[in-house]
């Protein structure tokens, strides 16, 4: 029997009627058109499909749909505020902080979560927080730079 699921996404309640076995990455770009959120490797190891669940990074493409009923789910849609873009989002466009672009949403919010427990993290805290989110494009350098500038701007807002 369907189940319709419900959950607040970017600060907005949706419900859907979607299998609740089907993963949340596919929901959200497939059913929801929240295509930001980027699908890598689809198996739990590349971090690229990274969204915020009640405030913690969970990879979208691993967790079930039922998984985030009567959550908060934050996508990188939603870290935009009145045409303002997030000063994560800021920090990374001023450093260059990506090539392809395709990891970029997924270390933006593991970023975003880092600075929300962690206002000012030193370099080795940003790097393990980091560190299960892959760049294929070897930009690591100018991220760790943004996530730098971002936290010293008060990036947790
Ligand atoms: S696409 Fe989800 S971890 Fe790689
Ligand atoms: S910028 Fe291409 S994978 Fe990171």
């Amino acid at each position: 029997m369907a189940m319709t699921i419900s959950f607040t996404l970017n600060g907005r309640p949706v419900s859907t009627d979607a299998d609740g076995g089907r993963m949340l990455a596919f929901v959200l770009r497939n059913d929801l058109g929240l295509t930001g959120t980027k699908v890598g490797c689809g198996e739990g190891f590349c971090g690229a499909c990274t969204v915020l669940v009640d405030g913690e990074p969970v990879r979208s493409c691993s967790t079930p749909l039922s998984a985030v009923a009567g959550k908060k789910v934050l996508t990188i849609e939603g870290l935009e505020l009145n045409g303002v873009l997030h000063p994560v989002q800021e920090a990374f466009l001023d450093h260059g902080a990506y090539q392809c672009g395709f990891c970029t949403p997924g270390m933006i919010m593991s970023t975003v979560a880092l600075l929300q427990n962690t206002p000012r993290p030193d370099r080795r805290q940003v790097a393990e927080s980091l560190d299960g989110n892959l760049c294929r494009c070897g930009a690591h350098v100018r991220i760790l730079a943004a996530v730098e500038a971002a936290a010293a701007k008060g990036g947790a807002k």
